[in-house]
């Protein structure tokens, strides 16, 4: 990959870091997964209990969001993973939607869209951005392997590997590289995205298309390779979960590393190189 162009403008010096292309992918990327989130979690609403293999058995699913009424009557929420359950009353199982009483509902109302209980409209909602970020996707994947920011930018070196504890130690305290260190991604940024690019986004897609009838009765493979339909379901929201696991970590980086650089940098494309502080 070729050097990011740059500008040195009274002392400041900034780098093209991102051009056009990557900016609006990004973006429409980030808009997508917030509408997938949403909807998905407006599908799950239907039946929110994941189970393995091929068939749902309606019964001892390995995790389920549930509402039941104590004793006294009151509806009770509850969330069961693996056999161990917790008290999610307010949130999940049972929410009250502006200030109305508690009513049995998985994901409460400002988790799903619509915010209202429309499974029909969800499934819309769902397919409609699917196929644009997988078409966003593309686009982004060919340009980063045609321009080889994926290799020169995004993709590891092992001498790179070695680094990791030290950045790991760098990143506990808060410290961020500076100079010439900072015209590239750190080695955990690195293999944040590339997790992210190769890993969970191509299984939320193969999990996505696996779920789909119409594509599993044209290519069962895909069901014996994921174990099944519903181990293809369970995949699916466990992807969607790491993704927003990354996007916490991720806004937690951004706004750790320089919010006003960082983000204008996604915005225009240029980022600020600031100078290493000189050790006295
Ligand atoms: C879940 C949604 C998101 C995903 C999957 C995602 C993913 C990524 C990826 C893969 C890159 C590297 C792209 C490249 O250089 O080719 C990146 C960069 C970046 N993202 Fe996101 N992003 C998301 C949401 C956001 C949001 C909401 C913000 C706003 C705060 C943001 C801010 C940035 C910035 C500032 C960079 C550039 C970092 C740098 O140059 O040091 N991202 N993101």
């Amino acid at each position: 990959m070729k050097p990011f162009p740059e500008r040195t403008r009274r002392g400041v010096t900034a780098v093209y870091r991102h051009p056009v292309l990557v900016r609006l992918t990004h973006w429409l990327n980030a808009l997508c997964l917030l509408v997938l989130l949403l909807s998905g979690l407006q599908i799950l609403n239907a039946h929110p209990a994941f189970y393995w293999g091929e068939v749902a058995r309606f019964a001892e699913p390995w995790a389920a969001i549930e509402a039941k009424p104590r004793d006294d009557g009151e509806l009770r929420g509850r969330l069961v993973v693996a056999g161990a359950s917790f008290d999610t009353t307010g949130v999940l199982g049972a929410s009250a939607a502006g200030g109305e009483q508690l009513q049995a509902r998985a994901f409460p109302s400002w988790l799903t869209l619509p915010s209202y209980p429309d499974l029909g409209a969800g499934r819309r909602w769902h397919f409609a951005f699917a196929w644009i970020l997988a078409i966003n996707g593309l686009i982004y994947g060919m340009f980063a392997v045609l321009s080889g920011r994926l290799t020169g930018l995004i993709w590891p070196s092992l001498a790179e590997l070695r680094t990791v504890p030290r950045s790991v130690w760098d990143h506990l305290r808060l410290r961020f590289a500076h100079g010439d260190a900072a015209r590239g991604y750190n080695v955990l940024q690195k293999l944040a995205y590339a997790v992210v690019i190769f890993g969970l986004m191509p299984l939320m897609l193969l999990t996505g298309l696996t779920m789909s009838p119409a594509v599993y009765a044209r290519l069962p493979l895909l069901g014996d390779l994921l174990g099944g339909r519903q181990s293809a379901r369970t995949l699916h929201f466990l992807a969607a979960s790491g993704l927003v696991a990354f996007f916490a970590v991720h806004i937690a980086m951004v706004v750790a590393a320089g919010p006003l650089n960082e983000v204008r940098s996604m915005i225009t494309g240029w980022f600020v190189i600031r100078r290493e502080k000189v050790k006295p």
